[in-house]
């Protein structure tokens, strides 16, 4: 069981992916809560590196590497492990996020962010991938509350623009992979938003949840 959480700034992936760990461990099931990018403290370092803004000199593509570098780790040392002792894992943040954020200003070749992605992954997809949609306004708004005036990170700076062409680009992965994708309405309350999730979990891995 290999679950993602996507979506725009402030669109509260992070609590519910927590909830839904919550209940997939309840279960009994080994689950294992990692993020991106990150998740190992390899990955970590370059998680910094990337955040702070110190990558953004090199320019958009090679920025798209360095998540790609800090992907393949992540992968190896962590996610890949972990699905093979049979446990689920929970990654706030995958590969789609690159394809979005990286994309979302069409400054990185579109053929080239899927030539990365498939470097890192090779066969392995998420099983389900949530997209929490949400208007921008209303994620940055949350996002800058949550982090205090003075924290802004790398890309809840950019502008409103980007921010637009974000979500399209979102709802746009979830459009072409439907099997995989499901969009979830973040404007909701957070325990409507998780009861959402939730029928679709109990839905997909019925053995588990009956
Ligand atoms: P984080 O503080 O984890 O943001 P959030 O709470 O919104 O998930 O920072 C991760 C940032 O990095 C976020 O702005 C999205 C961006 N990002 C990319 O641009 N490309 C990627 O491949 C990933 C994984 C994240």
């Amino acid at each position: 069981m290999f679950i993602t959480f996507e979506g725009g700034e402030g669109a509260g992936k992070s609590t519910q992916i927590r909830r839904l760990a919550e209940k997939i461990a309840r279960k009994g099931m080994e689950t294992v809560l990692t993020r991106e990018p990150g998740g190992t403290p390899r990955a970590e370092i370059l998680r910094h590196f990337i955040l702070s803004g110190r990558a953004r000199r090199f320019g958009p593509l090679a920025e798209a590497i360095l998540f790609t570098a800090a992907r393949i780790d992540h992968l190896d040392a962590l996610i890949r492990p972990a699905l093979a002792r049979g446990a689920a894992v929970l990654c706030d943040r995958f590969a789609d996020s690159t394809r979005a954020y990286q994309g979302a200003r069409g400054e990185v070749d579109e053929a080239q962010l899927l030539a990365l992605e498939q470097i890192a992954l090779g066969d392995l997809r998420p099983d389900l991938t949530f997209v929490l949609d949400l208007a921008p306004e209303i994620g940055l708004e949350r996002a800058r509350k949550r982090r205090g005036p003075d924290a802004i990170d790398r890309f809840e700076s950019e502008d409103l623009a980007f921010h637009l062409a974000l979500r399209e680009k979102f709802r746009l992965i979830c459009r072409d992979a439907p099997q995989r994708c499901v969009l979830i309405d973040a404007s909701a309350d957070e325990d409507q938003v998780a009861q959402q999730i939730y029928s679709v979990i109990s839905a997909r891995y019925k053995e588990l949840f009956t």
